[in-house]
């Protein structure tokens, strides 16, 4: 097996990548969608639900499973990989950023951060050690260094502080796990708001520590999609060319698009799962929603160019049925079909990348998600 954390790149298109990054589970293809299973499950779906639509790594939440399950109770029972039966890779996010969205009355120290239990309301302390423990009690193969991600209108006072801290808690996470041990990844976390000359400082500084990775954080969190592409445009390039990097919680099928553009490689987001649980659904002709009237009566599959069960198997009717009776298998279907088009989305920008066609693709999902706005 080829070590843990080598990064090839096989094909360029401007400056989209296409390349292979190898963990102790197994190769990953990029550029990648990851499906978010925070709670250990990809909502709705089972591990051959996610083989059959060719899901190459999942992601875990930190803060989630510390919670409960417990990350000590997960070690116990083989880690994520034996607890939730999924062979394949698995990346666990830190835990910082879910600490600011969810945990009520955080304080943040040099030291890390203590907030309260959104179940229970009992206090924690997660240090940036803490955090890479959890981790790897959870037997993730890419663990997510302790970050701060500052709100979106943050003043540039604090965001330059924050993102100093973050570099100190990162050089943490990078002592608590050093290079190359148990075959496992540890990527670092740029942040810096929405100042171009804060995120440069927050990438030189992380770069100076040996990540196998490196994440682009404090976006998605409420800017404009224009403002985004700003600030993501400014970022990648200042990233180490022979790293993996990832656009943390993006996004809509176009932003992804965009983000391969500027040579992102890796994505997560909940949008194709949370939208599937409430009807809309992404397509080859764009987004749509399955409640529509318009589909009532009609016997065609939801996307003649899926490939997913759901598309093979069912008409726009039934789906539209199941989903006005809120059964469960609604959740299923529109989730299997979701995740499917985000994941030959990808396929399609890695065979594109291939030959010299990545522009081309983008044009065609452009020209689909226009109208749809998305
Ligand atoms: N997920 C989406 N954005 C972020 C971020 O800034 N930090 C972390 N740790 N996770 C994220
Ligand atoms: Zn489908």
């Amino acid at each position: 097996m080829t070590r843990p954390g080598t990064f090839n790149i096989l094909a360029r298109d401007g400056a989209a990548r296409h390349g292979t990054l190898e963990t102790a589970h197994g190769t990953v293809r990029t550029p990648v969608f990851m499906p978010v299973g925070t709670q250990a499950t990809v909502k709705s779906l089972d591990p051959r639900d996610l083989h059959d639509i060719r899901a190459q790594i999942v992601l875990g939440n930190t803060y989630h499973l510390y919670m409960r399950p417990g990350d000590e109770l997960v070690a116990r029972l083989g880690g994520l990989h034996g607890f939730a039966a999924w062979d394949r890779p698995v990346l666990t996010d830190s835990g910082g950023y879910q600490v600011f969205s969810l945990a009520g009355l955080r304080e943040i120290t040099e030291t890390g951060v203590t907030f309260r239990s959104h179940i229970d309301g009992s206090p924690h302390l997660f240090t940036p050690e803490k955090a890479v423990q959890i981790q790897q009690n959870l037997g993730s193969d890419i663990m997510m260094v302790l970050d701060e991600c500052v709100a979106y209108g943050t003043e540039y006072d604090y965001t330059a502080k924050s993102l100093e801290l973050t570099t100190r808690w990162a050089a943490r996470c990078r002592d608590e796990h050093p290079i190359g041990q148990n075959g496992r990844l540890l990527f670092g976390i740029v942040q810096g708001g929405f100042y171009e000359d804060l995120r440069t400082i927050s990438a030189q500084q992380l770069m100076e520590i040996p990540f196998e990775g490196f994440a682009i954080g404090g976006l998605s969190v409420g800017e404009s999609p224009d403002e985004m592409r700003r600030l993501l445009a400014h970022t990648a390039p200042i990233l180490p060319d022979d790293k993996p990097r990832y656009l943390m919680g993006v996004g809509t099928p176009m932003d992804i698009l965009d983000g391969v553009a500027l040579g992102v490689d890796m994505f997560d987001c909940v949008l194709p799962t949370r939208n599937a649980r409430n009807g809309t659904l992404f397509t080859s002709f764009g987004k749509i929603n399955i409640k529509q009237a318009r589909f009532k009566e009609d016997d065609s599959p939801l996307d003649p160019e899926c490939d997913c069960y759901a598309c093979r198997t069912f008409s726009r009717a039934y789906l539209r049925h199941l989903y006005m009776a809120r059964e469960l298998l609604s959740y299923r279907l529109n989730t299997l079909h979701n995740l499917r088009f985000y994941l030959k989305m990808m396929e399609e920008v890695r065979e594109a990348i291939g030959q010299g066609a990545f522009e081309a693709l983008r044009a065609r999902y452009r020209a689909a998600y226009e109208q749809s706005e998305q």
